[in-house]
């Protein structure tokens, strides 16, 4: 079940009956002081529970009073030093009042006062809805599910703005939580027929905004598409192109999206690789479970969709997810086989298991025939980027300053972080063969880097910037999860770009 999140209907210090019920949540910083202005009654309160409890403010450290026949429940949650809130900090807090609140109550009211900035109230917002997320459709005995439903937020803040910024993350969570799904979906059930049926049924709910194409095999042999096929051809599956049209600006005039084609979009790109066994290149067995989140990019292109047809931001904008499942077979690439892609272009294929670059440079050129003013794309490329940067950031790279600017704000305000990475000619030579034109591998050093360079080679001359999302879009340990990052990067990523284009 989803956490709810509303503001409360006045900025009233009273707690109606209702509330009263509810479990108090009160930040309270190191000082001891709470942040929120609370009504004598319910201010008395907390100083007596917080010197009971000799509750000190630390950040993330937190303090729960049970409900008793007189008294409500009550929570009270540190947040360090004020000047030192940040997204971090933020993300935390979410986490402690997460985890005390889930099995304990089904309604808590959340004192804010004013120490939010609207950014910050968002990044707070997100994390909490986030943490709400439970994925159970396999379990065949319903576990004790969390109880917490609702949360009431008091906070003095301009409320118009507040609101705006709820509705917004309403969107990004909707997006983010399919992401989610779809990354946690077995390989079994999300191949890459699956992916494309779930942006036809994106289309169906929004036919007003989207249009959904998908590219089969056959079209690709007739468009080229060789390097493609030389991934999706090891597998009984179909490989698929899924290509999603998103026009909020012929929503806006009242126009059929089907009527209007696409000019200058803005093209967004997922690898959607549904299972990666390394084809005839073959991964070791351990861990390989975890190549199913091979598709968190087009997930998160899926999930973007998503958030963008809740938001209705007045855009254009091309999603595309390139669907395959990576096998062995008779019928599977050799490693050594040479391949021409779409735009002319002769691959060697020294390595099977580098099949993500092979699907999505023969996407990004077909993408380019929309004329794209920005093309991004995603994928979870390489095991060199979690070595290099973990899971905390994604890493990007750019042929233009612009695009890196316009992220890195993005990437502030959602506090879904990435980091610039480097993308100098030297690198290159790496992909060099003697062969053909390329080879799919670069060697060692740089793994992150020439997997970029080699998608580089198939971007003409467009604003354009690949991410690695292969330690952020999934999380490891004891709970293997989709995270949907990065949901919340694009989206605010677009939104500013709604914003320029006004
Ligand atoms: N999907 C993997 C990358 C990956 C590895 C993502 C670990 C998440 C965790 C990708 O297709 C892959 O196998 N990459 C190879 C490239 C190499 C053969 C050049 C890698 O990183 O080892
Ligand atoms: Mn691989
Ligand atoms: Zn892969």
């Amino acid at each position: 079940m989803a956490l709810t999140l509303t503001l409360a209907k006045s900025t009233a210090q009273k707690t109606d009956k209702k509330s009263k019920n509810a479990c108090q949540v009160i930040l309270m910083d190191e000082q001891g002081t709470a942040l929120a202005p609370l009504s004598d009654e319910l201010s008395a309160d907390v100083a007596a529970f917080s010197d009971a409890s000799q509750f000190k403010g630390k950040l993330a450290k937190s303090a729960l009073r049970y409900a008793t026949a007189e008294q409500s429940a009550m929570l009270l949650v540190g947040i360090g030093e004020r000047h030192k809130l940040n997204g971090n900090a933020l993300q935390k807090i979410a986490k402690v009042i997460y985890s005390q609140l889930a099995d304990l109550t089904k309604n808590a009211t959340l004192w804010l006062g004013g120490i939010l900035q609207a950014e910050q109230f968002g990044q707070l917002t997100l994390a909490l809805m986030n943490q709400g997320y439970c994925f159970e459709k396999y379990k065949s005995k319903a576990s004790d599910k969390p109880t917490l439903s609702h949360i009431v937020i008091h906070a003095t803040n301009a409320q118009d703005d507040l609101q705006a910024v709820l509705d917004f993350n309403n969107a990004i969570n909707q997006g983010q939580s399919l992401a989610r799904d779809l990354a946690n979906e077995p390989p079994n059930v999300c191949y890459p027929a699956y992916l494309a049926e779930q942006a036809q049924v994106l289309a169906a709910m929004y036919p007003d905004l989207l249009t959904v194409k998908v590219v089969g095999e056959k079209d690709m042999e007739k468009l080229g598409m060789n390097c493609f096929l030389a991934v999706s051809r090891g597998s009984e599956r179909e490989g698929q192109l899924v290509v999603m049209e998103y026009n909020g600006q012929a929503a806006k005039s009242g126009k059929k999206a089907k009527k209007t084609n696409l000019t200058n979009p803005i093209a967004i790109l997922g690898k959607g690789i549904t299972f990666d066994t390394g084809g005839i290149s073959l991964k070791p067995s351990a861990g390989m479970g975890e190549m199913k989140f091979d598709m968190g990019g087009a997930a998160a292109v899926l999930g973007m969709v998503k958030a963008l047809c809740e938001a209705r931001l007045p855009l254009q904008v091309v999603g595309a997810m390139a669907c395959a499942e990576n096998m062995p077979s008779g019928r599977a690439t050799r490693p050594g086989d040479i391949v021409t892609a779409m735009n002319g272009k002769t691959v060697e294929i020294l390595n099977t298991d580098a099949e993500g670059r092979l699907v999505l440079c023969d996407s990004l050129v077909y993408l380019q025939r929309y004329q794209p003013k920005v093309m991004l794309d995603m994928a979870t490329l390489t095991g060199a980027m979690v070595v290099a940067l973990g899971s905390v950031r994604t890493g990007v790279f750019s042929n233009d300053e612009d695009v890196i600017f316009d992220l890195e704000q993005a990437s502030d305000s959602a506090y879904d972080r990435i980091w610039h990475m480097p993308l100098d000619e030297d690198y290159q030579e790496q992909l060099n063969s003697n062969m053909a034109d390329m080879q799919n591998i670069g060697g060692m050093p740089a793994g992150s880097i020439t997997a970029a360079c080699f998608l580089s080679r198939f971007v003409d001359d467009i604003p354009w910037a690949h991410m690695d999302i292969a330690g952020t879009a999934w999380q490891t340990g004891k709970e293997p999860s989709g995270t949907g990052r990065p949901v919340p990067l694009l989206m605010h990523y677009l939104q500013r770009q709604a914003l320029a284009a006004k």
